[in-house]
């Protein structure tokens, strides 16, 4: 297994591996790559959809996705796409996905099926540079502090997704999502500190209404949006992606309009956060 960086701050380029027969020692070694750096890049994979899903099972199991399409024959596997005729895409702004779940999602294992010719890069920040930036002022500040995320906002009949083009292909429009975590969480694997707040489900610091608590989310939302902070995975045929949702935030750029782009989403099982 040969790993370089995707950018300083955030992520590993790895070759030398087969995702279709990865296991044991190999599959352990990526895991910790992809919980220490956040994201994981391999080129010219030849997943097949039911190799996907046995990557996931290897991993460690799968959490299905309670919003986006899902695969008729796979339902393992959700479709975030965008047709050639949609304006708006799935995840074009900053977030981790899932952490309006009590047990957030581990991450996921993202396989291009198809692209535009250009654009339709995913944007990566690795939350503990993020947090390692902020002054100690701030740092001391957060310390204790817990924060409220939910999904309802985007995905409710009122929501975010119901004013686009994306509104009428999405499910679990009812369903009523809400949960706590601590500002700062400890990586469960690594112990690394990481911003655990995100632009888009996080609502308010708990005993703070959503007023009181955007000045302090904004300075740390705008602290981990520093540029320097970003890594970015250009697709190409045969490339999957494996990130963590605890380390990273990831913005899917929509920059191709005119064109379809699909790309097929295995959601990882996860585990309860702590400080
Ligand atoms: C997402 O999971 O938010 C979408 C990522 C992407 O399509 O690049």
């Amino acid at each position: 297994m040969q790993v370089e960086k995707l950018a300083p701050h955030v992520g590993v380029e790895v070759t030398g591996i087969d995702l279709a027969s990865i296991a044991g020692a190999d599959l352990e070694a990526l895991k910790d790559l992809v919980f220490g750096a956040g994201v994981a890049v391999l080129r010219d994979q030849t997943l097949t959809p039911e190799d996907h899903i046995a990557l996931a099972e290897r991993w460690g199991g799968i959490d299905i996705n309670n919003y986006f399409p899902l695969q008729d024959e796979y339902p393992e596997i959700a479709i975030v796409g965008k047709r050639a005729d949609q304006e708006t895409n799935i995840g074009g702004g900053w977030h981790t996905d899932h952490s309006y779940d009590q047990v957030p999602a581990m991450g996921s294992i993202l396989v291009a099926r198809t692209l535009p010719p250009s654009g339709g890069d995913t944007m990566f920040i690795h939350m503990g540079e993020a947090y390692d930036s902020l002054d100690d002022e701030t740092k001391a500040e957060i310390e204790d502090l817990a924060a409220f995320h939910t999904a309802d906002h985007i995905y409710s009949p009122e929501g975010v997704y119901a004013q686009t083009d994306q509104g009428s292909e999405l499910r679990g429009q009812a369903l009523k999502t809400g949960a706590t975590h601590p500002v700062v969480i400890r990586h469960p694997r690594t112990g690394r500190r990481l911003l655990y707040v995100n632009p888009a489900f996080t609502i308010n610091i708990v005993g703070r209404t959503r007023e009181e608590s955007l000045p302090l989310l904004q300075k740390l939302y705008a602290a981990a949006m520093n540029p320097d902070l970003q890594g970015r995975v250009q697709w190409r045929d045969g490339t999957v992606a494996i990130w963590d949702n605890r380390t990273t935030w990831h913005f899917a750029c929509n920059d191709y309009q005119g064109y379809a782009r699909e790309m097929h989403r295995i959601t990882l099982s996860g585990e309860a956060l702590a400080a």
